[in-house]
């Protein structure tokens, strides 16, 4: 296409395909989807198989170098990464200066930006294009922001709680530091539940990566203007806040509540099939059968459970897949609950309101978002991201000045 489209006297050939749903914009190593058998690997790995048996910080080298690392690589990546941990003071003052009442999302955003700030000598718009071009200085910004994304999720959640910010305790694995500083109330000695870190763990890495969904490619567009990497992050995190992708978690929840009990489901589903309701945490672009991230989720839910107590809204949610799932609107479409129909209930289940659900989200989600950035700065293919349109609009017109319109 490449070939066609760069003929002498304009376009030869032009694809017409909204939401891109059969153009492939990139070549990627990084994750595979077989969305009609429900299989998810990261790097080759089954995610079955990462979720039992590893952890978020060893799947994240994983996922950013392509290979496990020995125990000598994962001592250094976690030690740089609970170093990169701590948020320079300019960015709490940033985050202080938002409303009470700001979504969470919008103060995490808030808080990347301003981070892009800090870092003036690795912006290439201030200090020259290839700025990024070792792979020092690639692992540089990719150990700064998988470091500090907790800490600001965690800054963010504490200004609007009014609690006390703890900082990182750098002594702590990936998923119980994070724990700590939402917790720790500045007391250093205060450690999470062991059985509740896990399960974050878990959460982490069923959301790490998904090759190239609606923010993943708002980051690979971003990056492919050359701008610095925050600023790419942040527009991708830009995109996972919409309630048709990562957004949906808490609009999930926010259905369950409003259905409130199983004998409204019938009704709510016929909402659906009129469509004047959207049954959140249902369809993907890509998964045609069940998300096999939503399997593990179902699992993660009940262990959280025998925790924590059962919430009745998992009443709710199990009835309304299994109405949705025996109905002929959701067969014949395809539609199965995808990793957010569950998730929701967990975050609600381990105290976070639903406002922080996408944060969530995003924590473990920019570590999908720098791989992407860094496969494409060495991709000798990637151009910037451009698509053509179908021009629609009035062909030639005259100017006529204000008193001569009508
Ligand atoms: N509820 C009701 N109908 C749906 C749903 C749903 N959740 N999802 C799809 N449909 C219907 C559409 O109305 C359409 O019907 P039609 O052909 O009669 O018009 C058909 O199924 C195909 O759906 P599309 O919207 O064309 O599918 P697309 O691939 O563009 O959208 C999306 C995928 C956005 C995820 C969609 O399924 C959706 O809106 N789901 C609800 C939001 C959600 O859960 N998002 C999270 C996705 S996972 C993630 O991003 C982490």
């Amino acid at each position: 296409l490449k070939k066609i489209t760069a003929g002498g006297d304009g376009v030869g050939l032009r694809t017409y395909d909204p939401g891109y749903v059969n153009t492939a914009a990139c070549k990627s190593k990084i994750s595979f989807i077989d969305g009609d058998k429900g299989i998810l690997r990261y790097r080759g790995y089954p995610i079955e198989q990462l979720a039992e048996k590893s952890n978020f910080s060893e799947v994240a080298f994983l996922i950013m170098y392509g290979h496990l690392p020995s125990a000598e690589e994962l001592a250094s990546w976690d030690e740089a990464l609970m170093r990169h941990s701590a948020i320079p003071k300019a960015v709490e003052d940033a985050v202080a200066a938002l409303p009470h009442d700001a979504h969470f999302m919008g103060t995490v955003l808030t808080a990347i930006n301003a981070l892009s700030t800090c870092h003036p000598e690795q912006n290439p718009a201030l200090a020259g294009q290839d700025v990024y071009k070792t792979k020092e200085m690639q692992d540089k910004q990719i150990v700064r922001l998988i470091g500090k994304i907790p800490a600001i999720a965690a800054l963010a959640y504490h200004r609007a709680s009014g609690r006390v910010y703890t900082p990182p305790n750098q002594r702590l694995g990936y998923a119980e530091n994070f724990l700590y500083m939402l917790d720790a109330n500045l007391q250093s000695s205060y450690r999470p539940n062991p059985k509740l870190a896990r399960t974050i763990d878990i959460l982490f890495i069923l959301h790490a990566e998904h090759e190239m969904n609606c923010s993943t490619a708002a980051a690979r567009h971003l990056a492919s203007s050359g701008v610095d990497v925050y600023t790419a992050i942040s527009g991708a995190i830009g995109a996972l806040y919409g309630p048709l992708h990562g957004g949906a978690n808490e609009a999930v929840l926010g259905m369950l509540q409003r259905i409130g009990h199983t004998d409204k489901i019938p009704a709510f589903i016929e909402g659906v099939k009129n469509r004047k309701e959207k049954l959140f945490g249902f369809g993907h672009r890509v998964y045609k059968s069940y998300d096999p991230r939503a399997t593990i989720m179902k699992t993660v839910v009940d262990d959280v459970f025998e925790i924590t107590g059962k919430d009745p809204l998992l009443d709710v949610a199990v009835e309304l897949e299994r109405i949705a799932r025996s109905d002929d609107f959701f067969i014949k479409r395809k539609l199965y609950p995808n990793v957010d129909f569950y998730s929701g209930l967990v975050y609600r289940a381990l105290g976070f309101p639903p406002q922080f659900f996408t944060v969530m989200f995003a924590i473990p989600r920019v570590t999908g978002y720098l791989a992407h950035w860094r496969e494409s700065l060495t991709d000798p293919d990637v151009k910037i991201a451009r698509p053509q349109q179908d021009y629609r609009g009035v062909w030639l017109r005259d100017y006529d000045s204000v008193p001569a319109r009508k």
